[in-house]
């Protein structure tokens, strides 16, 4: 070989060895980023887990702080909210009433016949809008003028089109308003505080019927406000009504909630109430549950002090569908931040509440092979451009601890109650003598158990694991669709002529 072949050899030999090292650093780089990337992935996991231990420490925190809210106004974060529904409807309720339904993300109104004998009900459907984002933070006589006119308009089209609930005397209407209320009656109550995003300042502490009854008689409409609700009091008044073993109602939606039937004598706050021996449907606020068992993340902690309603609503700011999507996206930023796995890193991901609980469903189920609604997603909505198929499995895994950890809360919740009541097959009065469990129905609302099938199935489990299969097969969870809404339209008619206060 004469020299210039020498030297292009050596020269060839060195660019491939550059190149080689070029590469190797790049790989090393590239696994030290994924290592950093898959560290946050195991921390999540660590601090989300939910091992029967520790949700059965769960069950006993909610269990006990339900008896201190039931004890003293203020004993517990849990409020154990006084409904004055003291009957439940048993099908025997006849005439024709109104339902309002103003929780979430949607307000709807509809009419509801009642003919007795435990007949079907007939519901003429129903006028369903989204509450525009402006009035969630408006004024009261804003969101009550609105609503107003939204069920003026719906009365007045059934009207014209022949219906013949025009001869009813005074239309009675159900309302159903599903935030923390302190109610003075079956009909009215105070608004305690909102949740869920809402902030209209001057309705709190104010009676909530009285601001719709100023509305209606501005607008001309001869309503009266027969019934004010919780949504769990009226999914559980729609599950009782057609099944009486239902005792619990839970909902699982935009926030989450739940409540069910207690006795007269465990309700101590307010014995003076109570004449009979009855009980009366409590309303828990279970958003608002606290326990050092809590599994809570840096993420959770940041959303919450980000939230308009900061060291509030901590049970539900882990489980329900306003906050999971936010939960998911702080991960994500947090990777993106960590390492470029998902390229540079996209604003979008910084933008609060930009992806919703129904996207991160919709990620965890893609059962496509190379997970394209991932993908999809990943760039419609975050502006992500293409990442290899482990980081889209990454991001599905992301979803699935945090959508795994609150289903299991949630069914943690569930069995405290159950607990509570003496429903959940332990032994009583310190004995290990197991009391005979009787068919217990929980009726259930709301789009995250109804329509996210995973979240479903880990709060099966979970509510399994817990009881034990044995226990478990006597507890039912049914879904009440519409429940909160017909329920007002039922304890409308069911309302207690009860007018007393505590
Ligand atoms: C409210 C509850 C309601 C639940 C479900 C919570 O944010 O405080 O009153 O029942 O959401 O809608």
């Amino acid at each position: 070989m004469g020299k210039v072949g020498f030297g292009l050899a050596l020269g060839c030999a060195t660019a491939t060895c550059v190149i080689a090292a070029v590469m190797m650093g790049r790989r090393v780089r590239s696994r030290r980023k994924w290592r950093r990337v898959v560290a946050v992935m195991t921390e999540l996991e660590d601090v989300c887990s939910t091992s029967v231990g520790r949700l059965r420490q769960v069950v006993d925190a909610m269990a006990v702080e339900m008896h201190a809210g039931l004890a003293s106004e203020g004993g517990s974060k849990l409020k154990m909210l006084l409904t004055f529904v003291d009957t439940l409807p048993n099908g025997n309720e006849k005439g024709t009433y109104y339902g309002l339904d103003l929780g979430g993300t949607n307000f709807r109104v509809l009419r509801v016949e009642l003919e007795g004998n435990r007949s079907p009900y007939i519901k003429h459907d129903v006028q369903r809008q989204p509450i525009p984002v402006d009035l969630m933070t408006s004024t009261s006589e804003d969101l009550c003028d609105y609503i107003t006119s939204s069920l003026k308009e719906f009365v007045d089209k059934e009207e014209k089109s022949g219906s013949d609930v025009s001869v009813v005397e005074r239309k009675q209407l159900g309302l159903t308003f599903s935030f923390p209320v302190k109610q003075t009656s079956v009909s009215s109550g105070l608004l305690i505080k909102w949740t869920k995003g809402f902030n209209i300042q001057d309705m709190v502490q104010g009676d909530v019927s009285m601001c719709l009854q100023r509305s209606m008689a501005k607008q001309g409409l001869d309503m009266r406000v027969a019934a004010l609700i919780n949504d769990t009091v009226g999914t559980l008044a729609v599950g009782h009504y057609h099944d009486s073993d239902t005792v619990v109602a839970v909902v699982i939606g935009t926030g989450t909630n739940a409540c069910y039937f207690e006795r007269a004598d465990a309700i101590i706050k307010c014995q003076g109430l109570f004449t009979t021996s009855g009980g009366m449907v409590i309303n828990m606020e279970w958003g608002n549950f606290w326990s050092s068992h809590l599994p809570r993340t840096p993420y959770d902690i940041e959303l919450d002090s980000e939230s308009p309603n900061p060291n509030d609503q901590i049970f539900e700011k882990m489980i329900s569908g306003m906050y999971l999507g936010d939960i998911v996206r702080r991960v994500l930023l947090r990777m993106s931040q960590e390492s470029d796995v998902f390229g540079p890193l996209s604003p979008k991901l910084s933008v609060p509440f930009i992806l919703r609980t129904p996207l991160i469903a919709a990620m965890h189920q893609d059962d496509s092979s190379d997970l394209m609604e991932v993908s999809r997603i990943l760039n419609d909505v975050l502006e992500i451009g293409e990442v290899p198929l482990k980081v889209r499995k990454l991001v599905v895994k992301v979803c699935d601890v945090v959508t795994r950890r609150g289903a299991r809360l949630a069914a943690a919740g569930i069995v405290g109650i159950l607990k509570k009541i003496g429903r959940d097959g332990s032994s009583s009065g310190g004995g290990r003598m197991k009391t005979e469990m009787r068919r217990t129905v929980v009726a259930i609302e709301g789009g995250l158990y109804t329509s996210y099938s995973m979240f479903r199935k880990y709060l099966h489990e979970a509510m399994t694991e817990i009881l034990g299969e044995d226990i478990a097969s006597h507890v039912v969870l049914k879904v009440m669709e519409d429940g909160s809404g017909i329920g007002s339209a039922l304890l409308a008619a069911a309302a207690a002529s009860s007018s007393a206060s505590c």
